[in-house]
């Protein structure tokens, strides 16, 4: 049954391309509400494809953008029903000056890989969730149906913390309810080292607002007397890593698990090359972070603090003398297991109160919060996930941590009591959430073989 699927994407790869350039010129920034058009168009386009495959589509409206939501019956009996997991929005394209082509005009560029598509989504997660469309299209095309039950559902707020996922996966528990949950949104190893992720960090986003005088007020009158807000912020973000880089919120290391010795043992067998993954990011050493940690410890075992933006008084040209009236901070904290977001929460703010000067208010909001998962290595359908790609790429698939963030991956586990198979293609230097995203097209094809790999395991068995 494999090898004519597998044959079929060989043969039809270029329609394939074709269909996903279509998905790329859709313009799903979900964090700008002037695209809300757009992200309706692209639930909308899903539809097209997957109605075809016969699988029944619904368009679901929430308290954000719509999710899709579709199934497909399968063969039937005690098939393994698998929930297809996806997210149809993508970052911003800006800086948009250092893009080489239009960040919504796919375009194929040459590489030393072959050809690469060059688009915002082109791997997250347009490119990467295709891979499995492409891989159902192509069993549905030589066989008339699928080996296995499936549902999927795609998403529209991923990148903005899925923030409303959660009633999502609450309201439709009984329809979304399957054995497996299945996810193209993480990396390989290297491009010839297929890999499955075994663990994701969480993400709590938060906004800090320190508030002082009514208004704007001359330093020169008021300054040494009045407490300055963008004072007071930057001296409780001072305060938040020791020397060491440690964070120095109370209790935040309390539930951190450990990685065992077997873990750290494996990790080391991948022989991380440390200059060439600072040298991605334009660096030479890690400063970041806790100190007397491995680099790979840093991004994947342990939970990390981060100001992503920060925004306050006078930012022109030249210089204005001003304590201005309030200022904030864009907060985030990378989690890892046993963390609990609500806890962290709540440590924060007593962490906020007792740093903040006298003279200024202080005012957290968050803006989303998502907790840390591990996936069991037992799990036999990680088992058929590493069986389907050893295959493909005739060589052993590893087992990775990420150090980024899938909030279904915890929700699915508590709310729907599944497991998520995290089967991703993308590259280190695809520059996810960077201009020129880019995604390799022999990432993307093996990428669908392994899809089909995987749909064959599955089919063979009927014991999960
Ligand atoms: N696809 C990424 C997750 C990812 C990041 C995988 C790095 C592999 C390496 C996902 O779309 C993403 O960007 N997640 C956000 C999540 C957040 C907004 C809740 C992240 O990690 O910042
Ligand atoms: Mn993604
Ligand atoms: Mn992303």
């Amino acid at each position: 049954m494999l090898d004519p699927v597998l044959n079929r994407i060989n043969n039809h790869l270029d329609d394939a391309i074709e269909r996903w350039s279509d998905f790329l010129r859709i313009p799903s920034i979900s964090t700008d509400p002037a695209y809300a058009d757009s992200m309706r168009q692209a639930t909308e386009w899903l539809r097209g494809q997957l109605e075809p495959l016969g699988f029944q589509v619904d368009v679901r409206e929430t308290e954000g953008h719509p999710v899709v939501i579709a199934h497909h019956p399968g063969p039937g009996g005690d098939a393994t029903h698998v929930l297809y997991y996806g997210h149809y929005d993508v970052q911003p394209p800006d800086p948009l000056e250092l893009w080489h082509n239009d960040p919504f005009d796919p375009t194929l560029v040459d590489g030393p890989h072959g050809k690469r598509m060059v688009a915002r989504g082109a791997v997250d997660d347009k490119g990467q969730l295709m891979m499995w469309m492409e891989a159902l299209r192509a069993w549905h095309a030589e066989h008339g149906g699928l080996p296995i039950r499936a549902t999927i559902l795609i998403e529209g707020e991923e990148e903005v913390g899925s923030r409303n996922l959660l009633p999502v996966l609450e309201r439709y528990r009984d329809e979304l309810a399957a054995d497996v949950c299945v996810v193209s949104d993480t990396a390989m190893w290297d491009i010839d080292t297929p890999a499955v992720t075994y663990t994701l960090r969480g993400l709590l986003y938060t906004e800090l607002t320190c508030r002082g005088p009514s208004h704007d007020l001359h330093s020169g009158f008021y300054g040494g007397a009045v407490t300055n807000p963008i004072n007071a912020l930057t001296r409780i973000l001072g305060a938040l890593h020791d020397e060491q880089g440690r964070v120095r919120i109370p209790g935040f290391y309390d539930d951190v698990i450990e990685p065992s010795q077997e873990e750290l043992a494996q990790w080391q067998t991948l022989n991380m090359d440390e200059a060439g993954f600072l040298g991605s990011a334009g660096v030479s050493v890690s400063g970041g972070g806790e100190q007397d940690r491995t680099l790979l410890e840093r991004l994947w075992s342990r939970p990390s603090c981060d100001i992503n933006g920060i925004l306050g008084g006078f930012t022109g040209p030249g210089a204005k003398t001003v304590i201005p009236r309030e200022a904030s901070a864009k907060i985030s904290f990378r989690l890892v297991p046993d963390q609990d977001p609500d806890q962290l929460i709540a440590a924060f703010r007593d962490f906020i109160e007792e740093q903040a000067p006298a003279g200024c208010t202080t005012e957290l909001e968050v803006h989303s919060a998502a907790p840390a998962i591990r996936i069991p290595t037992t799990s036999p359908y990680l088992q058929a996930a590493l069986n389907a790609m050893g295959t493909v790429y005739e060589r052993e698939p590893v087992l990775l941590g990420c150090g980024g963030s899938i909030p279904i991956a915890a929700w699915a586990r508590d709310i729907l009591g599944i497991d998520t198979l995290l089967m991703g293609f993308s590259l280190e230097d695809d520059g996810m959430h960077s201009p020129n995203e880019k995604f390799e097209v022999t990432c993307f094809h093996r990428g669908t073989l392994s899809h089909v790999a995987l749909l064959d395991e599955l089919r063979k068995r009927t014991d999960y």
